[in-house]
């Protein structure tokens, strides 16, 4: 255990992009954020000095956070926020995760700017189950906005109109070459010829998923989400925001310069959506290169279009645990969730400037009907963990509240979601079998579910109606990837498994953030089990109260 890290402050830092400067709320004045190396096994003690004008917190997306709740990190959620002024410190311990992940701001749309990669590395002694790379370097996809990310939202919220979308995508922060007064905030990846890299791919994008290439390369893809996969060869990636995909490439090409790019994988039809493309330069360091290189222009990779669908499926359904795993197979809560957003009417009396959604209306998003509305005055888990009342209620559905084709273009009538802050109560060591079903309120969309705290199995996923009697079985029982983000896929569903042996509080939310701005998010509330090892630790003593 190391001693806790000289002080980490969290504060506006003015940072240039596209010929503007403005300020940003960064980490250590860095943006992205410091990259935390780690090894498996390893405590984490992260100190978080909050010297912004904007309450924050901290989300150490995809670790498990075995009995550790406290330290997770979503606001009112599992703490109350750090306010201006405060620090809270983070404590938790990897335990049996191996590759990438990442933290980000969990509160508002600060993620925008704060957050950076979490590299957890083997045990001493212990190796990676493929062969050591040269080199390893973690790209962190984001988005930029010429205005602050937390007035974007704001104008949103106050309008119930879509908030607008980025005005560039960044690699490490970098917009790349290809963007107005960008050249010199492009990314090089140095390679040599033959050898073999890593590359640690993050999606930190707010609101989009998004198409990854190298330039005349290809990939082998060996981990997603801080766990292995049984490595298959591609030529293209495709992240939703949260996940992570870990990926060999070998410098096989002529030594020259190379794009790495990413652009939109935009499944919502008709909606606006940020068009442009970002670029990297993988750069072959070699004497023949050297001068001859360095004046001729980077290979362009062709990207997929940006409503390619089938290349986006063909991507994640390729997945696989490198061996056979155990599924847990005595499914206690069989749950459906239609997942998706909606439209509600502008509430009597309210003046139409605030529905400035389609004719009149005001955005939402739930599940279930259910549009989440997060607790303003107390965290969730403190109120699970004293018994405190009126903070959330335990009859978040386990079914929507009537079927219907969810496929299909339906009345708005049908799907104008009630808010509530509810969750679904699971028993310690209980197995989860969830169906999630993507519907067509408005429009179709991808969406990126997140599950906080846990790793979940991907049994299988398609399109259309999920359907009991057909596709059960295509579900995957031999070799499962696990994952802490599903790609939902537009139009279709995705069925995941779980058991439920961390005990907290835990949101499982679309990790758009625009749609979970919307309600598109709920929780599991995991009661303890028998013994100390099944049961969450007390609240540290430093716990942000509100
Ligand atoms: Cu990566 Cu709830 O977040």
């Amino acid at each position: 255990l190391e001693p806790p890290p000289a002080d980490h402050p969290i504060q506006a830092t003015p940072v240039k992009r596209l010929c503007k400067s403005h300020k940003i709320i960064t980490v250590n004045g860095m943006y992205p954020g410091p990259t935390l190396e780690v090894q498996n096994g390893d405590t984490l003690v992260v100190n978080v000095v909050n010297k912004a004008r904007y309450n924050v917190t901290i989300h150490w997306h995809g670790v498990r956070q075995l009995r550790t709740g406290w330290a997770d990190g979503p606001e009112f959620v599992t703490q109350c926020p750090i306010r201006p002024g405060k620090s809270y410190t983070y404590r938790f311990t990897i335990q049996g995760q191996e590759g990438t992940l990442w933290w980000h701001a969990h509160s508002s749309w600060l993620r925008a700017t704060v957050y950076g990669a979490l590299i957890i590395r083997p045990k001493e002694g212990e190796s990676y189950p493929f062969p050591k790379p040269k080199r390893e370097t973690a790209l962190l996809l984001g988005e930029w906005w010429n205005k602050n990310p937390i007035d974007v939202v704001r104008q949103a919220t106050r309008t119930g109109a879509a908030p607008n979308v980025s005005d560039a995508y960044t690699i490490n922060g970098q917009p790349g070459d290809r963007y107005n007064c960008s050249s010199k905030d492009t990314l090089i990846v140095p390679v040599a010829s033959g050898e073999t890299n890593l590359l640690r791919v993050v999606n930190s994008a707010l609101n989009q998923q998004l198409f990854f290439r190298v330039a005349r390369h290809k990939f082998t893809v060996v981990g997603a989400d801080a766990s292995y996969v049984k490595p298959f060869t591609t030529s293209v990636l495709m992240l939703g925001p949260g996940q992570t995909t870990d990926v060999l490439i070998t410098a096989d090409q002529p030594p020259a310069k190379y794009y790495i790019a990413a652009r939109a994988y935009a499944s919502a039809q008709g909606a606006p959506f940020d068009n442009t493309t970002t670029t990297a330069i993988l750069e072959y360091k070699s004497a023949s290169c050297s001068a001859k290189c360095n004046s001729t222009k980077p290979h362009m990779p062709r990207m997929p279009a940006f409503n390619d669908t089938a290349t986006a499926t063909s991507f994640t359904t390729k997945f696989r645990s490198p061996r056979k795993v155990q599924v847990p197979t005595k499914i206690v809560h069989n749950l459906f969730f239609a997942v998706g957003l909606g439209l509600n009417n502008c509430p009597r009396g309210v003046s139409r400037s605030r529905c400035q959604g389609p004719n009149g209306t005001r955005f939402t998003a739930s599940m279930n009907n259910v549009s989440f509305v997060l607790p303003s005055n107390f965290s969730m888990l403190q109120a699970h963990q004293q018994g405190i009342p009126g903070v959330f209620t335990t009859d978040f559905p386990a079914n929507p509240p009537r079927k219907f084709d969810y496929t299909g273009n339906v009345s708005r009538s049908l799907w104008q979601p009630i808010t509530g802050t509810k969750v679904y109560k699971l028993k310690y060591g209980e197995t989860v079998q969830l169906v999630l079903q993507g519907t067509s309120i408005f429009t179709a969309e991808n969406h990126p579910i997140h599950l906080h705290g846990y790793d979940f199995y991907i049994l299988a996923e398609g399109f259309g109606n999920f359907n009991p009697s057909r596709d059960t079985a295509k579900f995957n029982l031999v070799d499962p990837p696990l994952r802490n983000t599903a790609s939902l896929p537009v139009g279709g569903w995705t069925v995941i498994r779980f058991v439920a042996d961390n005990p907290g509080v835990w949101l499982l939310h679309c990790h758009l953030d625009v749609h979970i701005t919307w309600g598109l998010a709920m929780a599991f509330v995991v009661e303890n089990g028998v013994g100390e090892l099944q049961t969450l630790e007390p609240p540290p003593a430093d716990l942000p109260v509100c």
